[in-house]
């Protein structure tokens, strides 16, 4: 098989075989519920089957990815950066296959702190795997490009939506370890969290950032029922209304940057349904061309410079950047459906934008599995 060849470049034979059994085998997703109910009882035995799980469980998901990494098209799996998240991914699988059965407290222990550096290890993916698009958008004529950016943006979306939930899982294990956790904190989940609590420090931190690059903000105004919470993560929500805050914060401001109105303000809307909690941020910063809105959910798409280059310093760049990445709404899109929700664009060209995050409120769907 081809791409057995290619990893036997630089891997011992017996590791690829193995990496292709783990992952042919199948992957066993968790409800956000489940994750909630089973974390609500952190026992030492508990704590147990959880890494019992996992030392199954995070093998094969993470075997898939690095079989996909190897039989990426168009050369993508030969560039730099992208050998280089192989190599993480196969360091992890390495990991987690040369631990020994879990078999009590101390195991547990030595196996948490692991996956606790096996998540860390794998931080810079995101920014790593863009540069790699990157390299490979510079290295080829625009003329063949374009037929496969499909398939590149659907091996990206399946890479980084198992990313979230191997992420998740992992966080969720670690987490579940604090011994004095806040009230109504359950690892990764807060089974109260207020939506409107979340999206005012997200926009807070999105307008800090636009404060800094442009010298001045518009405002944002927050409307729903302060007192309204629900079970989620809120990391993982902060992450989508922070990026939408920033798209919308970049049109207005581009767009009355050079005029005497004030700069109007943006709009979020939190609405607590019973299926859905759906927050509506909406913008007057002038909205998407009809032709560009297809394009907008891709990863290679954006209409600001791209802050990226080979020397550019991941740690300090990531977060902090206004736009550029083009990932945003993709990312956003692929947190939002991660626990059953999605992410919508409805543009007015000329006018403004409505971006509207739909989170289910159900907790019982499925992680989706790539
Ligand atoms: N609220 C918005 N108003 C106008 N354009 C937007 C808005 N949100 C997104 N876009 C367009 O979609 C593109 C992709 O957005 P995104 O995925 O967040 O990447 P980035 O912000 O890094 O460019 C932006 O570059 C911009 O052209
Ligand atoms: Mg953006």
């Amino acid at each position: 098989m081809a791409v057995k060849k290619k990893l036997s470049e630089s891997f011992p034979k017996a590791l690829i075989e193995e990496v292709h059994k783990w992952g042919g085998m199948k992957q066993t997703g968790v409800s956000l519920r489940y994750m909630m109910e089973f974390g609500s009882k952190p026992t030492q035995r508990n704590l147990l089957i959880s890494a019992q799980f996992l030392h199954k469980e995070l093998p094969i998901r993470i075997a898939r990815r690095a079989i996909e990494l190897e039989s990426l098209p168009y050369g993508l799996s030969r560039k730099p950066a992208v050998l280089k998240v192989r190599d993480w991914y196969l360091d992890s699988f390495r990991d987690l296959r040369s631990f020994s059965d879990i078999k009590d407290t101390k195991d547990e222990q030595a196996f948490t702190q692991m996956i606790k550096m096996i998540k860390v290890r794998h931080n810079n993916v995101v920014p790593t795997m863009a540069l790699g698009v990157q390299q490979l958008k510079k290295d080829s004529n625009p003329k063949n490009m374009y037929p496969n950016l499909d398939e590149i943006h659907q091996f990206l979306d399946r890479f980084y939506m198992s990313r979230i939930g191997i992420r998740m899982l992992i966080g969720q294990h670690v987490a579940l370890h604090d011994p004095n956790p806040p009230p109504d904190v359950v690892g990764y989940i807060h089974t109260k969290m207020s939506p409107m609590e979340v999206a005012r420090t997200a926009s807070e931190d999105a307008r800090g950032v636009c404060l800094k690059e442009y010298g001045s903000a518009p405002d944002i105004n927050i409307y729903g029922d302060p007192s309204f919470t629900f079970p989620y993560v809120p990391p993982h929500l902060h992450l989508m209304v922070f990026e939408l805050v920033k798209n919308s914060l970049r049109a207005v401001q581009e767009r009355f940057v050079d005029s005497d109105r004030v700069a109007p303000p943006i709009r979020i809307i939190v609405a607590d349904g019973l299926e859905d909690v759906t927050i509506k941020i909406s913008d007057e910063g002038g909205g998407i061309p009809r032709s560009g809105l297809p394009k907008i959910f891709t990863y290679l798409y954006s209409t600001a410079k791209t802050p990226l280059d080979e020397h550019s310093n991941f740690d300090s760049t990531d977060a902090m950047t206004m736009a550029g990445y083009g990932y945003g709404l993709p990312i956003s899109r692929l947190y939002a459906r991660y626990f059953g929700g999605d992410l919508q664009i409805i543009s007015m060209e000329g006018y403004g934008t409505d971006a509207y995050l739909h989170l289910s409120r159900l907790g019982d769907s499925q992680e989706p599995l790539p």
